[in-house]
């Protein structure tokens, strides 16, 4: 699966892009799992939200953001009054990267050159759907949205200008609040990521 190079396909539609996605990028890169995952979500949206990589739960079900981190995210939006119905979301990397073990699969944090892999299509989304805002949830989104490793710390809540009059705007991931081991630290990051839900939602508006 080589990467498809800009001008030789222009996609027609969300559906048309990400069929051929799954197509074009199912013999890519070790230790991915078959499934791609599509992004969910309407043509017309105003925020585009990209995570990572889909996890174990998402891959088997096929849908992004329905395991741990998806229910984290649905909570967070539910208290940021958006609905979920109203975004697009999306993957910087469409297939599930594990490794085995046991009966386990293990997650695997995709490398530059797999960002890098699907990047195109990524932008091939944003580029159909126009959003607003983009929201980068952690590193690998932000990554694959600047082709740049930001300081997430630093950057996060900024709403920043990207190229063709796209903004993006940097939160955590869910799973990154979902590591933290107490309880107090998880509502404190639990909290900014419902504040940083509400800004893109008054930037879309
Ligand atoms: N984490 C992600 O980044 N994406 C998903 O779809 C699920 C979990």
């Amino acid at each position: 699966g080589q990467a498809v190079e800009e001008g030789h396909w222009t996609p027609d539609s969300l559906s048309e892009l990400n069929k051929e996605m799954a197509v074009r990028t199912a013999d890519y890169g070790d230790n991915f799992s078959v499934q791609a995952v599509l992004g969910e979500g309407r043509a017309d949206c105003g925020i585009v939200v990209v995570g990572e990589q889909p996890g174990d739960q998402e891959d088997r079900r096929g849908r992004p953001f329905i395991g741990p981190a998806g229910e984290l995210l649905d909570r967070a939006l539910g208290d940021a009054a958006i609905d979920r119905k109203h975004l697009y979301l999306t993957n910087a990397v469409k297939r599930f990267k594990y490794v085995q073990h046991g009966k386990r699969r293990i997650h695997q944090t995709p490398s530059p050159a797999d960002i890098k892999y699907y990047r195109w299509w990524l932008e091939q989304e944003t580029k159909l759907i126009k959003p607003r805002i983009i929201l980068a949830l952690g590193a690998t989104a932000v990554r694959a949205l600047t082709g740049r490793s930001l300081s997430i710390s630093r950057t996060r809540g900024a709403i920043l200008p990207l190229a063709a009059n796209r903004h993006l705007l940097v939160t955590v991931h869910p799973s990154y609040i979902l590591r933290i081991p107490d309880a107090a630290g998880q509502d404190i990051e639990y909290d900014k990521l419902v504040r940083d839900l509400r800004k893109a939602a008054a930037f879309a508006a």
